[in-house]
This record gives C-alpha cells, structure tokens and sequence, in this order.
C-alpha cells in the first residue's frame, strides 16, 4: 500500500503514520525526521535545510525531491510506505506521481487529516519532546509525571525550535500558502479521504483503519496489481 498524510503541522501526521505502519507492516517516511536528524548530524544536507526549518520555511524542492528519490528506492518500500510531510508544494507531488509512473505504480491513497488553526497551536505550543528517548509530551493534555523529565526514561524534555509561537504562526501560513493546493490536486486524482483529526487519536487511528483495511480487501479481491 502507498499512501500519503496530508495536513496541517500538528494534525497528527507523525503520530497516525507510525500506527500505520504498525498495523500495515510498511515504513512510515517523515521527510521532518529525515532532515532533523541531517541537522543533528551536521551533514550537507542538514545545513542546507536548517536555515528553512528555523523560519518555519519550506526546504527547497530541489533537495526533498533528491531525498525522498533516495528513500523510496530502498529495499524496504518493496511492498509500501507511508510518506508523511511530503508532498508539500505541487512541483513535489507531480515529480512523485512521475516517480511511481515510471515503476508503473500509483498512490493508492492520501489521508488528509483535518483540524484547525487553533487546535494545531494549542497542540504544539504545548508539545514537548524527550531528548533521549523521543517520547512525545503534552503540557495540557499528556503532561509527564514530573515537570521536564520523561517518564519512560528520565531524559529531559525539549521543545522543537519550530514550536515557538511566532514560528508555528509561520508555519500555519506555509501550509494555506503551499500545501493546501494539494488537497484539490489529489481531491481530483479521486485519492483524498479526509478524517477529522480533532478527534480523540485513538479515534482517528479506528477511522483511518477501517478505510485502509477496506482498501486493502478490494485489492485483495483484484489480485496482484502495480498499485498493490
Ligand atoms: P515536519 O516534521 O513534517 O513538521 P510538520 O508538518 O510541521 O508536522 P509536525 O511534526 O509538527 O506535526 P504532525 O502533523 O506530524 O503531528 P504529530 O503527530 O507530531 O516538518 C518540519 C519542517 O521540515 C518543515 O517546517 C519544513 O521546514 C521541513 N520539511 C519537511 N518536509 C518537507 C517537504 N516535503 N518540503 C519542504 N520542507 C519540508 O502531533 C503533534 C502534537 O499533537 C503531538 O504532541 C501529539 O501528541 C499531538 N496530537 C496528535 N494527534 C492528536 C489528537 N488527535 N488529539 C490531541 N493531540 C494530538
């Protein structure tokens, strides 16, 4: 299965992708793990994206096309992926649906996730990470036991430098800049299904799943397909 999460920051993309994959044994891509980890590694590409990423700026087409080109042609896309945080500009989704055209494969689904303005800047302004672990805090809504240390292992906990007010701000004009468009993009190509993300997640999660599980029977019942 190859599917897409589609949404504002902070709907959940991250947090509904790795359920996905779990339940659908295919890897989730975040594009935004990918270059966090190129700028805490210090690598090219990590101080090429940096610079955007701390404005709550788009990093140029140019150097996620290269990325995800590079990650989709490995071993484990075999039998599917989950890209979650890309496509973000039109010029990405085309050079994707390019990209699978010439593999004679198609998207099979994208999940657009939707909440508002307001609920994403309640959600990351709150949002706090472990520093050791990853594990992921909510000071309104999941706090930790004890202010600023992770429960599952006493590592401190941070808050991502794009979760400040002013840069959330940006990011939420980003996205209704250049990531909205895609939704009528893929709307038209008959692949959007939109869930309400403002939901409970272990909600969401039951939603996404049962469309996904019906999506797979139907392909099942197809037999072996270039989308499958
Ligand atoms: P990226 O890391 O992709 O950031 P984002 O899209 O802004 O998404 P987030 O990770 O903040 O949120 P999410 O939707 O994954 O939600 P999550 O599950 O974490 O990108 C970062 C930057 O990298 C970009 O700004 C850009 O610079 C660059 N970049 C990345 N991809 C790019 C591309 N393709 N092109 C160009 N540049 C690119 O949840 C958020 C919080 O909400 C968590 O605390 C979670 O616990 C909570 N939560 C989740 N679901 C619920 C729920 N249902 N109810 C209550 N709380 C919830």
């Amino acid at each position: 299965m190859r599917l897409v999460i589609l949404g504002l920051p902070g709907s959940g993309k991250g947090t509904q992708g790795i359920r996905i994959s779990e339940d659908f044994g295919i890897p989730q891509i975040s594009t935004g793990d990918i270059l966090r980890q190129a700028v805490k590694e210090g690598t090219e590409l990590g101080r090429k994206a940096g610079r955007y990423m701390e404005q709550g700026q788009l990093v140029p087409d140019d150097l996620m096309v290269e990325l995800v080109v590079q990650r989709l042609a490995k071993e484990d896309c075999r039998a599917g992926f989950i890209l979650d945080g890309f496509p973000r500009t039109i010029h990405q989704a085309e050079t994707l649906d390019a990209l699978l055209k010439e593999k004679d494969m198609v998207l099979d689904a994208v999940l657009k996730l939707q909440v508002s303005d307001e609920a994403v800047i309640r959600r990351l302004s709150h949002r706090r990470l472990c520093s050791r672990c990853g594990a992921d805090y909510n000071l309104l809504t999941k706090p930790p036991k004890e202010e600023g240390i992770c429960d599952h292992c006493s590592g401190g906990l941070y808050q991502r430098e794009d979760d400040r007010e002013e840069t959330i701000a940006q990011r939420l004009q980003v996205y209704h800049r250049q990531t909205k468009p895609l939704e009528a993009y893929y709307r038209d190509s008959g692949a959007l299904s939109i869930f309400d993300a403002e939901k409970d997640v272990e909600e969401v999660s039951a939603n996404i799943k049962g469309v996904l599980k019906s999506l797979s029977t139907t392909q099942l019942a197809q037999g072996p397909t270039s989308s499958g």
